[in-house]
């Protein structure tokens, strides 16, 4: 397992506080001291941001079942027929996934979707996709 890592500039931008993966995210105020974390200078911090109150979902819980399903039938590295998806497009591994994240959001998370091609992904899914990658800890 990979040890979760909290960046300060990464969880202000993405609008969340340091401190917020390991406990429930909802949980109000008064233990903020924990992990030191400083969640003042953002908008809001993981009370009030867009990622307040979403649960953790990450590459284990969701995302490697979503993607072998919805994007590696063209997407993996070993797949037969890549119905023309790019050869660096290549979804093996969370790591691989992360670095298209803005892509894949943008094809992939919106309403209608562009990816997979041929639509087929549910809408719990497409707000699940969100969550991971944009409010779980980058590269998990
Ligand atoms: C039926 C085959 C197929 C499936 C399934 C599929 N893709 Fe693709 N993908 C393609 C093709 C073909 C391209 C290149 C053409 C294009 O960009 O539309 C591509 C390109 C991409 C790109 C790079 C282009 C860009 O916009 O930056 C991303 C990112 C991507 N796919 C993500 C996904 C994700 C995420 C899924 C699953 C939710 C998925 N794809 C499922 C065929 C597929």
């Amino acid at each position: 397992m990979t040890r979760r890592r909290c960046t300060l500039a990464l969880a202000l931008t993405l609008g969340l506080g340091c401190g917020g993966e390991e406990g429930p995210k909802g949980s109000v105020g008064g233990d903020s001291a924990d992990g030191g974390a400083v969640d003042s200078g953002g908008e809001g911090g993981q009370d009030t941001g867009p990622c307040a109150e979403v649960p953790l979902v990450n590459w284990d819980t969701f995302g490697a079942g979503f993607m072998l399903h919805h994007c590696q039938g063209c997407h993996a590295s070993t797949t037969p027929d890549r119905y023309g998806a790019p050869p660096e497009v290549t979804f093996d591994s969370k790591e691989q996934t992360w670095a298209w994240r803005d892509r894949i959001l943008e094809r992939s998370a919106v309403d209608p979707p562009t990816m997979p091609p041929a639509g087929g992904t549910s809408a719990d899914d497409r707000v699940r996709l969100r969550w991971w990658l944009e409010c779980a800890p980058e590269g998990t």
